[in-house]
């Protein structure tokens, strides 16, 4: 794996949070969850501790806690003050400043940091990379990709997304990925073709909305697998 620490800005979301991007049910709660791309989101450190089962694979995870930790550090603050910049782009309803922001982001990734240690020797935080996974076929009944996929669609080909798609549904029994945006509050240049090809595929695309909108035209996440 040829993956730079340097080059990625950690940034993890809140399990909340992950609960409204893919309106999550309590029963979808206690299914096989990959969470893939979860970097360092509270989501497995707290499904974990309600006894839920998630096993999240990053490629960020071949690195320390440590080294992780010194990375989130380093950007923290630029991060931020990109925010502030681009403060049109968001929907301040829900968080309400970017200094809340900030204050929910932190203790979702110090949540992540403090279960890095014991999750990888449970092996709920793999080291692994789109588009191809080191899972048997089917070894989850859901995958759930928050903010990768379609978000990074100028760094990304189609075909990415395509193969991406296709290894994720191939691993899960269901997938689901928000948001379908990409970077600068616009729609995924790649959503059209990539929702064609999933049609054709017959991995049963559909777009539904949900009760979770920061970044200004987010509310939307495209669910794979047979409903
Ligand atoms: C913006 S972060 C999102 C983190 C988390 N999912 C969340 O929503 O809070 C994007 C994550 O994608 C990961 N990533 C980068 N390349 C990847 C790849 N090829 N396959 C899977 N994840 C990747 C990064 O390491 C990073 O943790």
């Amino acid at each position: 794996m040829s993956f730079s620490l340097d080059k990625v800005v950690p940034w993890g979301r809140s399990f909340d949070e992950y609960v409204a991007m893919f309106a999550l049910e309590p029963a979808d709660l206690r299914r096989r969850i990959l969470g893939c791309g979860d970097g360092p989101a509270a989501f497995n450190a707290v499904a974990n501790r309600a006894g839920g089962g998630v096993v999240s694979v990053d490629p960020m995870y071949e690195f320390s806690g440590a080294q992780i930790k010194q990375r989130i550090d380093d950007v923290f603050d630029g991060v931020l003050a990109e925010t502030e910049r681009n403060k049109d782009e968001f929907v301040w309803q829900h968080i309400k400043s970017v200094r809340e922001l900030g204050s929910m982001r932190k203790a979702a990734m110090d949540e992540f940091l403090s279960d890095y240690d014991s999750g990888l020797k449970e092996y709920r935080y793999v080291a692994g990379e789109l588009p191809s996974l080191a899972f048997m076929d089917h070894t989850f009944e859901l995958a759930l990709c928050s903010h990768f996929l379609f978000l990074y669609s100028e760094l990304f080909d189609l075909q990415f997304h395509i193969d991406s798609i296709n290894e994720l549904c191939r691993v899960a029994e269901e997938v689901r990925i928000f948001p379908l945006t990409e970077l600068g509050a616009r729609p995924s240049r790649h959503l059209k073709q990539t929702f064609d090809a999933c049609m054709q595929a017959g991995l049963h695309p559909r777009i539904v909305t949900v009760n979770y909108e920061f970044q200004k035209g987010a509310n939307r996440m495209l669910c794979l697998g047979k409903q």
